[in-house]
């Protein structure tokens, strides 16, 4: 269907066929020809610079989700008509600069959006919200995702608060170790699936199908709204006015397709007058976008993926059509780096004292990557998104620092000793 005049505040639209349903049809996916929906909104009565001014405002101030969440605090982009919200909160994530980093990538003014500082160590938070107070709205009985860890962990948490049973599907033996404690912990139903991402997203939306189950994986568009605050929030701290350049890591192309969107809408709607070029970083082991991109997005690849970054050890990317989009209206870039080079990007980052997971680091290894292509010149402004906390993988950094042998490059291992004070001033050398 389509609806003729008389909108409704927000709806769903296909993608592939255009078809439309309201906003709270559950479907995860187009009826007539289950194609990717995208949420749209009407769009607010209000004149340029008075949105912001509602969103500065809002910052810090009234009580409830809109003044404390970084997602609902903007709400008329994300879902105006929302009245049960589940909010940690979550977002009001900083933006970093190290000097040290700019030296690492070769350019003077990065930027490190942390989404680590999320209540559950990941952006998926942000998408979650929304995803949940969805699920509650339309009345869902359990929710589901697949994930390679940080999803699952935030479903755990936000179906935890609206008190859902929740039932995460992850690739057994590639999960880091703090995500799969997260999703324990928070008391989702955790199945360990002898197969890759891949597998696990074909199992959970076949299973959201035959069991009624609400899907909550980032086909689900209502993910994508609360996705796009990051971007929106950035630009915020920017006073608006838009960097060069934003970069992010890429796997199932939820977050690249949410920032398109947040990028077209901001524009649209007089919050920012000049777009920045998206960049997406894959792992090489695990790069069917990026093969894609070089081709001019001729070919749709997948690829049985393998990297160290497990979180985006995905060789079938669900939002690809999305992503697609997001890359052409932005004049954007998709880059492979090694899994060596997203290791040495994430020592600097850890190194400087920030830390995050290994995916997270391949942003900033893509811009080093550019800086020495020459593609990205060394007096633009860049953020890199960090997407994940460095408590999320204690078991790479355990490998790297006390197990691995010989010592690699920049290992700090810990030192046992007796108790007593000789001891450490042999450590010392005094
Ligand atoms: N960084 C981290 C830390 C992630 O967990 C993910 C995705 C990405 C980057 C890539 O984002 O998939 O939107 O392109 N993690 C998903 C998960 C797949 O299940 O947690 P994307």
């Amino acid at each position: 269907m389509r609806f003729s005049t008389d909108r409704p505040v927000s709806w769903q639209s296909c993608l592939a066929c255009g078809n439309e349903q309201l906003e709270t049809d559950a479907s995860p996916r187009c009826r007539a020809c289950g194609g990717l929906l995208e949420v749209r909104h009407r769009g607010p009565a209000l004149r340029t610079g008075e949105l912001r001014d509602r969103f500065t405002d809002r910052r810090g101030g009234p009580r409830g989700p809109a003044g404390s969440s970084g997602v609902w605090r903007f709400r008329e982009m994300v879902m105006p008509s929302a009245q049960r919200i589940v909010s940690h909160p979550e977002g009001n994530t900083p933006l970093l600069h190290r000097p040290a980093l700019d030296r690492f990538a070769g350019i003077a003014d990065v930027q490190f959006k942390h989404e680590g500082h999320n209540p559950t160590g990941s952006f998926k938070d942000r998408g979650m919200t929304v995803g949940v107070t969805q699920a509650v709205r339309i009345g869902a009985t359990a929710v589901a995702c697949a994930s390679t860890g940080n999803t699952a962990a935030s479903l755990a948490s936000y179906a935890a608060q609206a008190a859902l049973p929740a039932l995460v599907v992850v690739p057994a033996g590639n999960v880091a170790m703090g995500k799969l404690a997260q999703s324990l912990a928070y008391g989702a139903r955790t199945l360990l699936v002898r197969g890759d991402f891949d597998d696990c997203l074909r199992l959970v939306e076949e299973a959201s199908e035959r069991l009624g189950v609400y899907l909550l994986n980032s086909v689900n568009p209502f993910r994508i709204e609360g996705q796009k605050t990051i971007v929106l929030e950035l630009l915020q701290q920017l006073a608006w006015d838009p960097p060069d350049w934003i970069v992010l890591p890429a796997g199932n192309l939820g977050n690249l397709s949410a920032f398109g969107k947040a990028l077209r809408e901001a524009r649209a709607w007089g919050l920012i007058s000049r777009v920045p070029r998206l960049v997406g970083v894959q792992a090489e082991g695990a790069a069917p976008f990026a093969r894609s991109f070089a081709e001019d997005f001729r070919v749709r690849h997948a690829v049985k993926a393998e990297t160290v970054a497990t979180a985006i050890r995905i060789g079938a990317p669900a939002s690809w059509e999305r992503a697609v989009a997001a890359i052409r209206e932005t004049n954007g870039i998709v880059l492979a780096v090694s899994d060596d080079r997203i290791l040495a990007a994430k020592a600097a980052i850890d190194a400087s004292g920030i830390g995050c997971e290994p995916a997270s680091a391949a942003s900033l290894a893509g811009v080093k990557r550019l800086v020495e292509d020459g593609a990205m010149l060394p007096g633009e402004r860049v953020v890199a998104v960090l997407t994940g906390h460095l408590l999320k993988d204690p078991g790479i950094l355990l490998d790297y620092h006390r197990d691995r042998r010989p010592a690699p490059h920049g290992a700090n291992p810990p030192i046992e000793i007796e108790p007593d004070v000789r001891e450490i001033a042999r450590v010392l050398g005094r």
